[in-house]
């Protein structure tokens, strides 16, 4: 069984990366992660598991390509997940302003529309504070997990 199911939105890799250290740490601890590099909507109809977002943003506050397709459907479909937890990991940079994270608030909003439950605040990764985002999202997952499964 699956414990949580990680959706991933990455142009330059630094957000799959992320979610492969997340499952690599994760599996170490004895959990079932799935890492969905390229979503689609059954991926997570299919399943009960809680949804991580591990996205970057791009363009101006916009989900990634690979991530795109599912966001679409997500919000033209609005399959109903009551209750379900989701947690938001995103990677932005500062200098882009108004839009610094964006793609993690619009993930946010179409999971919401489908009545799904946030757990934990949105970790927002800044570009211009880490080259490292891993560093900072392995502590935040670990108590998201544990708030998330208890
Ligand atoms: C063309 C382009 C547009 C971007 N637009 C935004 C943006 O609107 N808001 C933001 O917070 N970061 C923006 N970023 C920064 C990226 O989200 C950030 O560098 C992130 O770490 C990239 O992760 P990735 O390697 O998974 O794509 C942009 C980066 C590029 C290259």
């Amino acid at each position: 069984m699956t414990d949580i199911q990680i959706l991933v939105g990455s142009v330059y890799g630094g957000a799959l990366m992320t979610a492969r250290a997340i499952k690599q740490a994760l599996d170490a601890d004895g959990y079932s992660v799935s890492v969905l590099e390229n979503p689609e909507l059954g991926d997570i109809t299919s399943d009960t598991a809680p949804l991580l977002v591990c996205t970057s943003t791009t363009g101006q506050g916009e989900v990634p390509g690979n991530l795109l397709p599912f966001y679409v459907a997500l919000r033209e479909q609005l399959p109903q997940q009551p209750g379900r937890p989701f947690g938001i990991i995103v990677l932005g940079d500062s200098s882009y302003g108004d839009t610094f994270c964006g793609a993690g608030e619009l993930m946010e909003e179409a999971l919401y529309e489908t009545s799904a439950h946030k757990i934990g605040e949105t970790l927002c990764i800044d570009a211009l504070e880490t080259m490292e985002p891993e560093s900072e999202a392995l502590p935040w997952v670990r108590e998201w997990i544990s708030t998330v499964l208890k």
